[in-house]
C-alpha cells in the first residue's frame, strides 16, 4: 500500500504567514470598512529599479529573434552573472570566490531549503532562536528534527542557540558541537548584525569542528555600519567551512521575479568530499535554472548605475526603519534591530504573548505584524515589524500604534 514521506506529518501546524493571513482575513471580513496596514510580512513594495526593466525588455526582444533566443540556461548559471556576482559581490570586498564557486537559482529560500539534502540524515543541526522557519522545517521534512517538545517548542534533535536580549540578539557558541550551523546576519527576524571579528569566532569554531555554517546573507545590503561584514568569506578560513546563500529578493526587489545564489568554495570539503560537488550534481539534476531574462535583470543592477539605483530602493526602507525605530522607542518600547536591517524587532507591552499582541494590535490599530513566537520559543513576547511597507502607511502605522 502507497504512504506518504511521514517527517511532513511531523510538521507543526500551518506556515507563520498561513495563520497571519487567516486571521487578518477573518478580521477584514467583519470589518470592511477598516483600512489595515500590513507590516508582517517581509515582501517589499518598491518598483524594480529601471535598470532592471531595460535589461529585462531586451532579453525577452532577445528571445523573440532566432538567432539570439536561448533555451536552457548551463546547470551553474549563466558566467555574465556568475562573473558579475565574483567582481561585485566578492572581489571589490577582498573576498577570494571565483564564477565557478557561485550557482545561480531562483532564490535563497529554495537553497537555504535545499541545501541540507547534500549533508548526510543524521548530521545535527544548529538554529538560533528565533530563526526564519525555513531551517528547521526543511530539516523536519528530511528527518532530521527528532520529535517536537510540545512544553518547549522546540525538536529534540535540534540545537537551539538562542539570542535574547541579554546576548545582544546574536547566539553564542555552542557547547554541544553541531555539524551544520545556520547563520543569518543581517537577522530576519531580529534585525540583529554581528561584527566581523565576532563572525571570525565562528569561522575559527566551525574549522576546529569540522562543522559547516550556512550562512544567509539575505539582507547583507542593508548594512549600513563599518564593522558589520557583508559576507562570511570577509573572515580568514571562511573558504574551508562556509556556504553563503544570497538573494535578489531584498535589494533588488526581486521578491516576484526570482532570482539569488549559492556559493560553495571548492576548498570546503568534508567526508573527504568537495561539497561543491555534490551541489553542483543536485542542481544539475533537480534544476533547470533561472530564466534567461531574469538572469540578465540580476546581472543589470552590477554597475555603478544599478548600484546606485539598488541603494535608493535600500534607502526608502531604510527611512522606513528609522520612522519605526525612533516612533516606537520615543514611546516607550523596547525596540531594536532596524540599523543594518529591515526589521524592527519589539517587545511586547505588558508582558503580552506575541499571538496576543498580534491579535490586539490588529484590532486596536489595523496594523499587521508578525508574532516573534513563530520564528521560535525565545521569540515569545516579541513581535517584528517590516519596513518593507509604503512610507505613508509605515508612518501611518506607527502613529496609530503610538495613541493606542
Ligand atoms: C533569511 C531569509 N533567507 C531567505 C529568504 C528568501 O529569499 P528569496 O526571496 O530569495 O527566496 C528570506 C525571505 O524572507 C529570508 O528572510
Amino acid at each position: 500500500m502507497i504512504s506518504v514521506n511521514e517527517d511532513y506529518l511531523k510538521l507543526r501546524g500551518s506556515y507563520l504567514f498561513s495563520e497571519i493571513g487567516k486571521r487578518v482575513n477573518a478580521y477584514a471580513a467583519a470589518h470592511p470598512e477598516k483600512s489595515i496596514i500590513r507590516l508582517g510580512i517581509g515582501d517589499v513594495t518598491r518598483p524594480l529599479p529601471p535598470v532592471v526593466i531595460d535589461a529585462l525588455h531586451k532579453a525577452v526582444d532577445e528571445m523573440a529573434n532566432e538567432d539570439t533566443f536561448r533555451g536552457y540556461a548551463p546547470d551553474l548559471g549563466y558566467e555574465f552573472l556568475r562573473s558579475a556576482i565574483a567582481e561585485w559581490d566578492y572581489k571589490k570586498r577582498g573576498c577570494d570566490i571565483s564564477p565557478d564557486e557561485i550557482f545561480v537559482s531562483d532564490g535563497a529560500k529554495s537553497d537555504s531549503g535545499n541545501i541540507q539534502e547534500i549533508f548526510g540524515r543524521g548530521c545535527k543541526v544548529a538554529v538560533c532562536d528565533p530563526v526564519y522557519p525555513v531551517y528547521v522545517d526543511t530539516n523536519v521534512m528530511s528527518g532530521r528534527a527528532g520529535t517536537y517538545i510540545e512544553e518547549t517548542g522546540m525538536w529534540d534533535n535540534i540545537i537551539y542557540m538562542p539570542c535574547t536580549k541579554d546576548n545582544g540578539f546574536a547566539p553564542c557558541l555552542p557547547k554541544e558541537v553541531p555539524d551544520l550551523i545556520y547563520l543569518c546576519f543581517p537577522n530576519n527576524p531580529t534585525g540583529a548584525t554581528i561584527t566581523k571579528s565576532e563572525l571570525q569566532k565562528w569561522v575559527d569554531y566551525a574549522n576546529k569542528n569540522g562543522s559547516v555554517i550556512l550562512y544567509d546573507a539575505a539582507y547583507e545590503a542593508y548594512i549600513t555600519e563599518e564593522d558589520v561584514p557583508h559576507s562570511i568569506y570577509e573572515c580568514e578560513g571562511a573558504r574551508e567551512c562556509a556556504i553563503e546563500l544570497h538573494s535578489f529578493s531584498k535589494n533588488a526587489g526581486f521578491t516576484g521575479l526570482r532570482l539569488g545564489y549559492t556559493v560553495i568554495p571548492k576548498s570546503l570539503v568534508r567526508d573527504g568530499v568537495m561539497l561543491h560537488s555534490l551541489w553542483a550534481r543536485r542542481h544539475g539534476t533537480k534544476y533547470n535554472g533561472a530564466p534567461y531574462i531574469v538572469q540578465r535583470a540580476g546581472e543589470a543592477i552590477y554597475s555603478e548605475e544599478g548600484q546606485a539605483q539598488i541603494k535608493e530602493t535600500v534607502d526608502y526602507y531604510m527611512r522606513n526603519a528609522r520612522i519605526i525605530l525612533k516612533g516606537l522607542h520615543g514611546a516607550g518600547y523596547e525596540v531594536s534591530g532596524g540599523v543594518n536591517a529591515p526589521y524592527i524587532w519589539m517587545k511586547t507591552p505588558f508582558k503580552l504573548k506575541s499571538w496576543d499582541y498580534f491579535d490586539s494590535l490588529l484590532s486596536q490599530a489595523n496594523v499587521v505584524g508578525t508574532p516573534g513566537v513563530g520564528f521560535g520559543p525565545s521569540g515569545e513576547g516579541y513581535f517584528r515589524l517590516t519596513a518593507f511597507g509604503k512610507y505613508e502607511n509605515t508612518v501611518m502605522a506607527i502613529n496609530r500604534i503610538r495613541s493606542i
